[in-house]
């Protein structure tokens, strides 16, 4: 193959790598377009290594071009050139420059890595979250608020969250690409780690350490509010919700006999949240912005459907969950993977999706 043919057969190859690598800037898992200081101060130190880098790119190429055409062979041209050996001026050049070159990364990448690394647990205008990672979901534990709750996790903007990580299992990552960078639940141990958002809006959250097989369905979403719908909300979570009708009473029924014993709602009767702490608590679930991280109710009425494909077959959605199989459910029909009727589901949807708060 001719070199120029060569070539010619790399352009689609890159072209395509292009196009794939851009799209990592899709849907805001990106950590281009930060929201927060923490994210901004990342970004800028990405930058600011990529701008020294491209500076030696330039420089070198431009010198190398010129020696390759300058000294480049000439007709007529025989035997060797002169041979040059050592040149203190240009030694001395060579070594000074690359040692300015990294002073300059390295004193903003010192600074900032300390910066970041500060721990707020004990900052009383910090938001407290002890953050656990569970094959394959969040909890999030608003520590001081006595707030339970998974998957979204709701936070005032402009305010310093202190994440307390860490896990139930295995190694997990915790990773908000627009707020910041990730950090690992590692079980047996608590890793501090803190995050601001400036705005309202809903990030993307992702687990990003291999955890096992449905690892890169281990989404969920950060959604900041202004301090006052923080408050609303944290007062939300512990206030009753009323179930309104014939079905969705069916469906509390079926849920406090098979659910709660992992699963904690709200009790109206009792007045608090009761259930089990194992799987994640479903305090207001009506509300939430997916269906097990990963199913996205845009709408209101997709809470319904999406609940309702979850509950048909939990391990279809989600490989390798822990929602049990229908060998363990005594008395299984079998109608589907969780041992409910169509009839059941259909309950339980209605008892869960009206889990919504009164405000
Ligand atoms: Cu948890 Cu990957």
């Amino acid at each position: 193959m001719k070199r120029w043919q060569f070539v010619w057969r790399l352009v689609p190859l890159l072209a395509m790598m292009t196009f794939i690598l851009s799209g990592c800037g899709i849907d805001e898992l990106t950590t281009l377009n930060p929201k927060g200081p923490v994210a901004e101060k990342q970004l800028w130190l990405i930058l600011i290594s990529l701008a020294v880098m491209i500076g030696v790119f330039i420089v070198v190429a431009v010198i190398y071009v010129y020696v390759l055409v300058r000294f480049r062979k000439r007709p007529g041209q025989t035997g060797i050139p002169k041979q040059v050996e050592g040149n203190h001026k240009l030694e001395i050049i060579w070594t000074v420059i690359p040692f300015l070159l990294l002073f300059i990364i390295a004193i903003p990448t010192v600074k900032y890595t300390f910066e970041l690394d500060k721990d707020y647990s004990k900052d009383p205008n910090a938001l407290q979250v002890k953050v656990t990672g569970h094959q394959f979901w969040w909890e999030f534990e608003y520590m001081n608020e006595k707030v339970n709750t998974a998957q979204d996790l709701v936070i005032p903007t402009g305010r310093t969250i202190a994440f307390h990580l860490e896990s139930a299992d295995v190694n997990h990552s915790f990773w908000v690409p627009t707020l910041g960078g990730k950090k690992d639940n590692n079980p047996g141990m608590t890793n501090m780690h803190y995050l601001v958002a400036d705005k309202p809006g809903v990030y993307y959250g992702k687990c990003a350490e291999l955890c096992g097989t449905s690892h890169a369905l281990m989404d969920f979403k950060v959604k900041a509010v202004t301090p006052d719908e923080f408050d609303r909300w944290i007062a939300s979570m512990k206030a009753p919700v009323a179930v309104n009708s014939a079905l969705a009473s069916e469906g509390e029924q079926i849920f406090k006999k098979s659910c709660i014993g992992c699963h904690a709602v709200f009790d109206p009767q009792q007045k608090q949240v009761v259930g089990g702490k194992v799987a994640p608590n479903l305090v207001n679930y009506g509300d939430r912005m997916t269906v097990a991280g990963i199913l996205i109710n845009k709408n209101p009425e997709d809470v319904k459907n999406n609940l309702h494909t979850w509950l048909k077959d939990p391990q279809e959605v989600k490989p390798g969950n822990l929602m049990p199989n229908p060998q363990d459910v005594p008395g299984s029909k079998m109608e589907t993977s969780l041992g409910l009727t169509d009839k059941q589901i259909d309950a339980l949807v209605e008892y869960l999706a009206g889990q919504k708060s009164t405000k």
